[in-house]
């Protein structure tokens, strides 16, 4: 080790060597005080004394953050019981001063929404019933209005889409054949008044007779117009059978299903001579609607439903896709 104070130059005297160069005494600077603390060793912190497998809990405090979000979360707590409903009572809660309630807004709510609607119910009963879809905007709510009607009210008989079920006899009501009639019209009528109900007497009325059950056909004549009304439908039949049929058919069944077969919407007797069918165009089902007929029965929707639901459900069958 050099002596830095030591000046005196080293070695042979007045011979320059690196060992004589005058070196100046290296100043001593006060270490920072960071890395001072740096170095310090922090005091251990107090422990809870829980351990968990040789793990310790140190009983650190609270972050202040921490601490503060939990003293506003209590004062805001205090304010919102003021202010709304919060404790439960026997019946109901402590109302609060601002007189805030669920059920109120959802009452408002359906207040507001009837309200806006009542204008276009009105419209929709003030409009005659043919002229209902020459409006754009009456025909957009009243086919709204009335798919929620349909759904509810009609659709367990009628399916989903309107796409009718067979097996119940209840008619499709989006293809173009009708029963009764596919005016706007002829369907709010038979919507309001329903079909051979017992209700409301001015139901849309018909009756087929059961020619078997009641004995006005002998077994041979019921195969024989069984045979005819296949063949008039286009299937495949026995052609000795359905020519004797057509006799039978044209005594018996022309006044309500025309001679031709093709149905009388005054009563409501379908078409046989194409390919739709409200029960079954098979030998058996034929068979079955002609010994025992069939009787579909629709309920009256006047007094269940306001005119202006019957109205917009109307409008909704109509643009189903067969309306006339
Ligand atoms: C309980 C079952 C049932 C319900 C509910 C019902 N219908 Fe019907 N509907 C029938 C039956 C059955 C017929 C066919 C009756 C017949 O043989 O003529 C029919 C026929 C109709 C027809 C005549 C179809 C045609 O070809 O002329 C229309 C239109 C109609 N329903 C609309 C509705 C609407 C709209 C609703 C709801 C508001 C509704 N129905 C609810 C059973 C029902
Ligand atoms: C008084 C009128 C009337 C007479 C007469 C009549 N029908 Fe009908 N027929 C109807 C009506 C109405 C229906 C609709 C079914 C119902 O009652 O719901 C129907 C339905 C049918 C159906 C079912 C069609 C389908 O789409 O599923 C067949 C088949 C039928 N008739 C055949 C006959 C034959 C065959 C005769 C003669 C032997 C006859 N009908 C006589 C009124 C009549």
């Amino acid at each position: 080790m050099v002596d830095e104070t030591d000046n005196t130059p080293k070695g042979a005297a007045g011979e320059p060597s690196p060992e004589n160069k005058v070196k100046p005494p290296e100043r001593q600077y006060p270490e920072p005080r960071k890395v001072l603390q740096r170095k310090a060793a922090p005091p251990e912190p107090a422990k809870t004394g829980h351990v968990w497998d040789g793990i310790e809990e140190y009983d650190n405090p609270m972050p202040r953050w921490w601490l503060w979000t939990f003293y506003i979360c209590i004062i805001w707590a205090v304010i919102y019981m003021i202010l709304y409903p919060a404790w439960p009572l026997v019946s109901q809660a402590t109302p609060g001063i601002l007189g805030h309630s669920t059920r109120g807004d959802v009452a408002r709510e359906i207040e507001s929404f009837e309200a806006r609607n009542e204008v276009w119910f009105q419209r929709l009963v003030e409009t005659e019933v043919a002229a209902l879809r020459d409006d754009v905007e009456l025909e957009r709510f009243a086919v709204r209005a009335g798919g929620a009607v349909f759904a509810a009210q009609c659709s367990q008989c009628h399916g989903s889409g309107g796409g009718g079920v067979q097996a119940g006899g209840f008619p499709s009501l989006v293809d173009d054949d009708w029963l009764w009639g596919g005016t706007l019209e002829d369907i709010h009528l038979t919507i309001a008044h329903g079909i051979r109900n017992e209700t409301d007497p001015m139901a849309r009325w018909s009756e087929m007779p059961a020619f078997g059950r009641d004995g006005i056909l002998e077994d041979e004549e019921i195969d024989q117009v069984v045979e005819y009304v296949l063949a008039m439908s286009g299937q495949d039949h026995d052609a000795a059978l359905a020519e004797a049929g057509a006799e039978v058919f044209e005594w018996n069944c022309a006044a309500c299903h025309m001679e031709d077969g093709s149905g009388n919407m005054d009563l409501g007797a379908p078409a046989l001579n194409n390919q739709v069918w409200l029960y079954g165009g098979d030998r058996e089902t034929i068979r079955h609607t002609v010994v025992y007929s069939r009787f579909g029965v629709m309920p009256a929707f006047a007094g269940r439903l306001r005119e202006a639901e019957i109205r917009a459900v109307a409008v909704y069958v109509h643009q189903l896709g067969g309306g006339q």
